[in-house]
């Protein structure tokens, strides 16, 4: 499918933009809408990927576009540093209404997913008035200074990259098919405050409910709420990392609502503005008033427009019913990778929460051996027949979707097609 023009952008790309920043599918965009999206030469695409989970309500969503274009009218930025604007107060009004913890809350806003982990463990500190962070391996936080730190995988994310940021430590995540059981996972940690850090000195543990860029890994139920009791019992806060989990696509507004958990303070980014760059921390407000004065923020953090898209975005999630659609979508995926599961061997484990569904691909299902290249071969397949999905996992082995929740069933249906087309045919050439 290269064409002359093809050939060209991939050129000036190569030529003035670094090999660091890797782009997974070689497609120049010039159009999306809804699921889809088209490149330069009129292909049409289903889009499975909503830009790495951030468009849960679609791309271009009229209501959303509609509230950006009334606020470009407005202003389009000011600093909330500087003075107070309504859709910063807004936002930040209707986060705290479906925050999942108990009693008053407080959101501040900034513009990335790292910079909302980096403030929240900030405010952890200030609260806490301890050093040190517990993460889990196999976690991806971000790729500032301190989120690398945080994050549990070398390749491609930490690199050489290092000095990493002190008093951070990592702890097992419950990888069932890995052979982490939820009792093993939580023996890690105990052990951790045995032999490397005191409970006392800990401000927080970070956690994804479900692992995003680690494989799709859901915590279990169980281990989320034994967490939550060993933090409780040492005075550590508990912060979800809810940036690829969040905003419905698991079936609730947020992953940890599923084991019933509370956590102190949530982490936010990706679908919250439908790819306006936006981001937040939501918690207790006792703990959110920890650090003083000044002491929080960012010239763009909370930027107008892409606050006013993220009121909208939560209108259309709350109107549309998008949790409960997720839940939907989730099961229909499953099934189908299940019923892939059946018929090739090279489905070792599919797992997931609501529409967040990945499937792990292995060379050998006693071996549990990653089938990396395979997986991407996959990919190539799917585009080549109008798909786009990503992979995710620690060893570049599990495909996921993070489909937009307002897919119609038609495009859901052919794209899983698609998908399932890519799978034999990579099998059948093996
Ligand atoms: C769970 C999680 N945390 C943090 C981040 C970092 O967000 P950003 O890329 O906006 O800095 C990501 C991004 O993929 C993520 O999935």
């Amino acid at each position: 499918m290269t064409t002359t023009i093809e050939t060209t952008w991939l050129k000036r790309r190569k030529t003035h933009v670094p090999q660091g920043v890797l782009t997974a599918h070689p497609i120049l965009l010039t159009r999306a809408l809804g699921t889809q999206v088209w490149d330069i030469d009129g292909h049409q695409y289903i889009d499975l990927v909503g830009g790495i989970g951030v468009l849960n309500v679609g791309h271009n969503h009229p209501r959303v576009m509609e509230a950006v274009r009334a606020q470009l009218d407005r202003t389009t930025h000011t600093s909330f540093q500087v003075v107070v604007y309504e859709s910063y107060l807004r936002l930040a009004e209707r986060l705290c209404e479906v925050a999942p913890m108990p009693g008053p809350k407080k959101a501040i806003f900034f513009s990335t997913g790292a910079e909302a982990i980096e403030n929240a463990v900030k405010i952890a500190r200030a609260f806490t008035g301890r050093p040190a962070v517990i993460s889990f391996r196999g976690s991806f936080h971000g790729r500032t200074l301190l989120t690398l730190s945080l994050t549990g995988s070398v390749s491609p994310y930490k690199q050489n990259f290092g000095p990493y940021a002190a008093e951070i430590y990592q702890s097992a995540f419950p990888y069932e098919y890995r052979g982490w059981s939820t009792e093993r996972a939580l023996a890690s940690l105990e052990s951790l405050f045995e032999s490397e850090v005191s409970p006392k000195r800990v401000a927080a543990v970070v956690i994804e409910p479900v692992l995003g860029e680690g494989g799709f890994v859901p915590a279990p139920p169980d281990f989320l709420q034994r967490l939550r009791e060993l933090t409780e019992r040492h005075g550590i806060l508990l912060i979800a990392d809810e940036i690829q989990t969040g905003f419905g696509r698991t079936g609730k507004f947020f992953a940890i609502e599923h084991s019933g958990v509370k956590p102190d303070l949530v982490a936010v980014a990706k679908s919250l503005a439908a790819g306006f760059p936006l981001s937040g921390v939501v918690g207790r407000a006792d703990v959110m008033d920890a650090p003083e004065p000044g002491g929080l923020g960012g010239t763009y953090g909370g930027n107008p427009v892409a606050c006013a898209a993220g009121v909208a975005v939560m209108d259309v999630m709350r109107d549309e019913k998008l949790p409960e659609r997720a839940a939907r979508i989730g099961s229909v995926i499953e099934e189908r990778m299940q019923s892939w599961a059946a018929e090739h061997d090279i489905v070792g484990d599919v797992r997931g929460l609501g529409a967040m569904m990945g499937m792990e691909l292995v060379r050998d299902r006693g071996t549990k051996e990653p089938a990396d290249k395979e997986a991407a071969g996959i990919l190539a397949a799917a585009r080549e027949k109008g798909l786009i999905v990503l992979r995710a996992g620690t060893h570049h082995n599990v495909i996921r979707t993070l489909m937009p929740l307002t897919i119609p069933d038609d495009q859901l249906m052919e794209g899983l097609d698609i998908l399932g087309s890519a799978l034999a045919e990579a099998r059948s050439k093996k």
